[in-house]
């Protein structure tokens, strides 16, 4: 999707509002639209009562686990003995997600502007942008925002670095990327520790996505309440999100609605529906790593944390995989099964052995060669692969197999019994 792009009138455009107006990522053009206003008042104020304001704003983390925001930060050490950190989440590998690469592209200053505010909040002297390695463009933008911003003095003693990835997925997990800037490997930790007590190079540390970061300007701004009253549906779930679309709807793209709007308006109305003669077959609400919905648990679905939940899926990180009736969803679970294969860092057993396993009975099964056992083999596998692993990659992979095989049996059937003609895997 280009830019600039009109809005829909259903949507509520606040972190996307600028998407596309290149003056606002310049500092002058972000001053002039209110920007850093907050941050300096932030620093007047005291660190806990940013952390309150944030605890009832009701914000939860935009990466993918729906953790509180206020509550997060809350874990940090009050009296402070050691240096503290405050890490970005910049790493946006999760198939099917696309939203902070464009808050970084277009609104920079939102982004570290909330940063600031954070460090502040925990009492991070320091803050690490981790930004995958890919993102060429968000990185020039960043970079080029950071030195204006740092020239004009707006961070007061807070020092932000930007940290370049080397496009590996497993990089986003929290402690992976950690130990990525620490210089190491990008494995996960065992936690705990949790980061709050041990974190980056052992102090206490707190991370935080793009999108959650670049919400706390408006948070201060407008004030906790007004931030907890855009819901649709349940209180638990407060603000908008961006919903990156992709797949088979006719427009796909970002767009930013409150937390409670119906999936089938998302995907029909501001989407535009399916292809011209089709029908809608499946959807992935939250990134390639949620269980799949079938049509009508799509078509019934509310985003927010607990409507998603609701359905059997999770709202992860709002990337959201659209599989009309023209889909082979056996090729399709293959494809991402293949991908937490190449991206697990192979550290624990069930998710090394489990992703590359599950890729080669998929491969297997679609080539024509698959057996009746084959189904409960993926199953069970499945299960050991979930809840088992340091990190939640392997259930990762899992989670779309289970659903599948659950929601399309007959699909893998088909192949098993030669109903289907088999498909190149290679
Ligand atoms: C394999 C894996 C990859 C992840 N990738 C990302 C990512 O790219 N960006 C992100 O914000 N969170 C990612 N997460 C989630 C982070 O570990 C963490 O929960 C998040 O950055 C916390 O920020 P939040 O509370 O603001 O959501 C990933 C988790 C796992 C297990």
């Amino acid at each position: 999707m280009g830019y600039p792009r009109k809005p829909h009138a259903r949507e509520t455009v606040l972190l996307s509002k600028h998407f596309g107006d290149a003056d606002a990522r310049t500092y002058k053009g972000w001053v002039k639209r209110g920007g850093y206003e907050m941050l300096a008042q932030a620093l007047t104020m005291e660190p806990a009562r940013i952390i309150d304001s944030v605890k009832e704003s009701g914000l939860r983390g935009r990466g993918g686990a729906g953790f509180p925001t206020g509550l997060k930060w809350s874990f940090m050490p009050k009296e402070k003995k050691k240096p503290h950190y405050l890490c970005v989440n910049a790493d946006e590998s999760e198939p099917g997600t696309f939203k902070d690469r464009e808050i970084m592209r277009w609104t920079p200053h939102a982004l570290l502007e909330g940063a600031a505010i954070a460090a502040h909040a925990i009492q991070a002297e320091v803050v690490y942008i981790y930004i995958r390695g890919e993102f060429t463009e968000p990185w020039a933008v960043m970079e080029k925002a950071l030195a204006e911003a740092t020239a004009a003095g707006v961070f007061g003693a807070i020092k932000l670095h930007l940290h370049r990835g080397a496009g590996a997925y497993i990089c986003g997990e929290e402690t992976a990327l950690m130990n990525s800037i620490e210089g190491k490997r990008g494995n996960p930790r065992i936690k705990p520790p949790f980061p709050a007590a041990a974190g980056v190079f052992g102090m206490p540390t707190t991370i935080n996505n793009v999108e959650t970061l670049a919400a706390v300007p408006l948070i201060l701004k407008k004030g906790a309440a007004w931030y907890k009253g855009l819901s649709l549906a349940s209180p638990k779930s407060t603000g908008t999100k961006l919903f990156s679309v992709c797949g088979h709807v006719q427009n796909p793209g970002n767009y930013e609605v409150t937390m409670g709007f119906p999936l089938k308006d998302l995907l029909y109305d501001l989407c535009g529906g399916m292809p011209p003669g089709r029908t809608l077959k499946a959807c992935i609400p939250g990134g390639s790593s949620v269980p799949i919905l079938n049509r009508e648990e799509t078509e019934s679905c509310l985003l927010d944390y607990e409507g998603v939940v609701e359905k059997g899926s999770m709202l992860g990180s709002g990337g959201v995989i659209v599989f009309d009736d023209s889909t082979d969803m056996v090729y399709q679970i293959m494809r991402l099964a293949r991908f937490y294969a190449h991206e697990s860092c192979a550290q624990c057993t069930q998710c090394r052995e489990g992703t590359a396993w599950t890729t080669k009975i998929l491969e297997r099964i679609l080539s024509g060669q698959g057996k009746t056992a084959d189904l409960d083999l993926l199953l069970d596998l499945a299960e050991n692969m979930t809840g088992k692993t340091i990190c939640v990659l392997s259930d990762s992979c899992a989670a779309p197999v289970v659903s599948g095989i659950k929601k399309f049996k007959k699909e893998f059937e088909d192949y098993v019994a030669g109903r289907r003609k088999p498909v190149m895997v290679a």
